[in-house]
């Protein structure tokens, strides 16, 4: 267990400095701070896109944004900028002082030496050695267990009565930490612990936390740490197909110590999950709430590809990530010193009407949905992307060939988190069940 001094100073530099520049900006109007830091404007952040869409980047005291996608597209492939390691806002001297007073059982998948909070070269080469993983051959392999998982899990539904259940609860999360457990050796009776340590995590991920919020993420995470410490050593002992088995296998100068082997475990296992259920969340509240593009899916079996791409566009699962500038540079026209920081507004640049014709309208027939930036581009372009598209387009089939008179029945429940968009309960009522 962390000391609370230790806690405390390590929230303070990762979060607490954070939070009150990002509170006092947001006191004084500033769109970009409402945005990180409140939950209301979150839960709803469009109309605060739309604000300010007028500028390439808006310039901020605390940090500067985009929802311009043809800038968001260039700082994201953009050798003039790195991730910060996670604390793009801090200045290097006190990021370091985080390094040292930070617990390494408690470091999330946004701090080192996670892939997300990684520059080349040390990313490149970790980059390498995971994404044997997630080959288009791979993926395609998965192809099969994924339609099996969820037919099992409709099964299920079917059996227990079926008329009423959470999408979430017993089908959205389900399917996609079956598959990622798969993916990291992970066995079945371990399923519910994984999701109930994800839901606790999964907020670490947000910028300006609170001590509570922090200290309740970092208990989770280091459960997580501890357990997937001793799951490596097991995988040592007995290897299996998977890509953990893999990594922990390799020897000599490429072998990765236990803490990158964790950071591994931890980013692939949360990234595979907290993302994906909500986008088949968010496609099936959306297709509820326009009935005439639901018409649409259900009539074009081979639609389904396109309406996970819509979805990703109008209702990002990721909504923000953020980039640092490591030397002076120009980008949308504005000089950037080394040391700023950029919140790259993916739900924004998705909805940017230089590239998406009336981008606020839901449209599953949209022919360029598939040019959004909601899996982020450039070197930290999702790993998972092939298999989040399979997942998604598989659950989505499946459903509704199961339940095709389908409804939400009632209000829906998002999730708190401010970066990860999506709900935590949706109630789904049900007529009939077609019979597969
Ligand atoms: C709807 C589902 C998903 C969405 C929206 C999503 C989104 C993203 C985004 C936006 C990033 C980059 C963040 C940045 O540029 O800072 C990312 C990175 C990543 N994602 Fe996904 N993701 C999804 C599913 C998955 C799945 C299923 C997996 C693995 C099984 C996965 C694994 C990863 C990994 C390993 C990275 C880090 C790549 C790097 O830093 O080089 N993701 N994802």
């Amino acid at each position: 267990m962390t000391s609370v001094p230790r806690a405390a100073a390590a929230w303070t530099l990762a979060h607490g400095i954070q939070r009150a520049g990002l509170k006092y900006a947001a006191r004084k109007g500033q769109v970009t701070a409402q945005l990180a830091i409140d939950p209301v404007t979150m839960a709803d952040p469009f109309a605060a896109y739309e604000r300010l869409r007028g500028s390439t980047i808006d310039r901020g005291p605390v940090v500067n944004a985009t929802v311009d996608h043809a800038t968001a597209n260039q700082i994201l492939r953009s050798d003039d900028f790195g991730t910060g390691a996670g604390k793009a806002e801090l200045p290097r001297p006190l990021q370091k002082l985080f390094d040292l007073v930070a617990d390494p059982y408690t470091l999330s998948p946004v701090d080192p030496p996670s892939l997300l909070a990684t520059d080349p070269p040390e990313h490149t080469a970790h980059r390498k050695l995971v994404s044997g993983a997630f080959t288009a051959r791979k993926v395609m392999r998965l192809n099969e267990r994924v339609e099996e998982v969820a037919s099992e899990l409709l099964d299920k539904i079917v059996a227990e009565g079926g008329s009423t259940f959470d999408l979430v609860d017993r089908y959205a999360a389900r399917l996609p930490v079956a598959v990622i457990a798969e993916l990291l050796g992970i066995p079945d009776d371990e399923h519910d612990q994984l999701l109930a340590w994800g839901n606790r995590a999964a907020v670490t991920l947000d910028p300006g936390l609170t001590f509570r919020q922090y200290r309740s993420a970092a208990d989770a995470l280091r459960e997580m740490h501890h357990w997937f410490e001793a799951h490596v050593e097991r995988l040592r002992r007995k290897p299996g197909e998977d890509l953990l088995s893999g990594l922990a296998q390799m020897t000599g100068d490429d072998a990765m110590s236990p803490l990158e082997l964790r950071a591994v475990g931890l980013l692939v296992l949360g990234a595979g999950f907290e993302t994906t259920v909500n986008l088949i969340g968010n496609a099936v509240v959306d297709l509820s709430a326009h009935p005439d593009q639901r018409a649409m899916a259900l009539e074009e079996p081979d639609r389904w590809g396109n309406v996970v791409e819509e979805v990703l566009r109008w209702d990002s699962p990721v909504q923000l990530t953020m980039r640092a500038v490591v030397r002076d540079t120009e980008v949308g026209g504005e000089q950037l010193r080394a040391g700023e920081a950029v919140l790259v507004l993916l739900g924004g640049a998705n909805r940017d009407p230089k590239v998406f014709e009336n981008p606020a309208r839901f449209d599953v027939t949209r022919a360029n949905a598939d040019q959004h930036l909601a899996f982020s581009a450039g070197a930290h372009f999702c790993l998972g992307a092939s298999l989040a598209r399979l997942e998604a387009t598989t659950a989505l089939r499946l459903l509704y060939n199961r339940f095709p008179d389908l409804e939400v029945a009632g209000t829906p429940v998002r999730r708190g988190t401010r970066v990860l968009r999506g709900y935590e309960h949706v109630p789904i009522s049900t007529r009939a069940s077609v019979a597969t």
